[in-house]
């Protein structure tokens, strides 16, 4: 892993809070890692992307945002190839659910679905509230379903089936039926 990239990736998300930190991008990078081991793929490549995936969203404030000519400039000085800057772009530009894309590499359907996986289980549900906080949402029961505990059905529940990789679809079907088991106690107190 790139030192330089990780610092600058630690500098600008070490303290967002709406769930896209530094922690976020790191455990995507492992998540990714993961998956990658049962393909043939450059590795350098899904761990860069991971690592980088959330500095251009446009969910986060801008503070906590970089340019995509300043990411490519970045990628340049840490020596990455033109072909893996390439891919890396169309990585971290198709990677978003709300733009309902898949990126064109299997580097970066593994990253997908590496960050995909961090929305679900435990961990998914700790940032679907911390998101909902940071956005004025309620925990649930708002009429116009904009309530953190909506989220779950509107789309984690569904993440299982726009997994790219078998692997990552195993995982999110295990983590899917914890946020159930989560899902139908948090009803049961209310
Ligand atoms: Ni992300």
């Amino acid at each position: 892993m790139n030192n330089t990239i990780d610092a600058v990736v630690k500098e600008k998300l070490g303290k967002e809070s709406s769930g896209h930190d530094y922690l976020h991008a790191k455990r995507v990078v492992k998540n990714a890692i993961s998956i990658a081991s049962d393909y043939k793929v450059d590795l350098e490549v899904i761990k860069v992307a991971a690592l980088i995936h959330d500095l251009i969203d446009h969910k986060l404030e801008s503070k906590f945002k970089l340019s995509i000519a300043e990411l490519e400039t970045l990628l340049i000085e840490n020596k990455y190839s033109i072909n893996q800057i390439v891919m890396i772009k169309d990585i971290i530009e198709n990677i978003s659910f709300s733009k309902g894309n898949v990126p064109s590499s299997l580097e970066g359907k593994i990253v997908q679905d590496a960050d995909r996986l961090d929305a679900l289980g435990a961990i998914g549900i700790a940032r679907t509230f911390a998101y909902g906080g940071k956005n004025n949402r309620l925990l649930y029961g708002d009429k116009n379903r904009e309530d953190s505990l909506s989220h779950f059905y509107d789309k984690l529940f569904k993440l299982d089936g726009l997994m790219n990789t078998k692997k990552a679809k195993e995982i999110a079907i295990e983590r899917i039926k914890f946020m159930r088991e989560f899902e139908q106690r948090m009803l049961s107190e209310i």
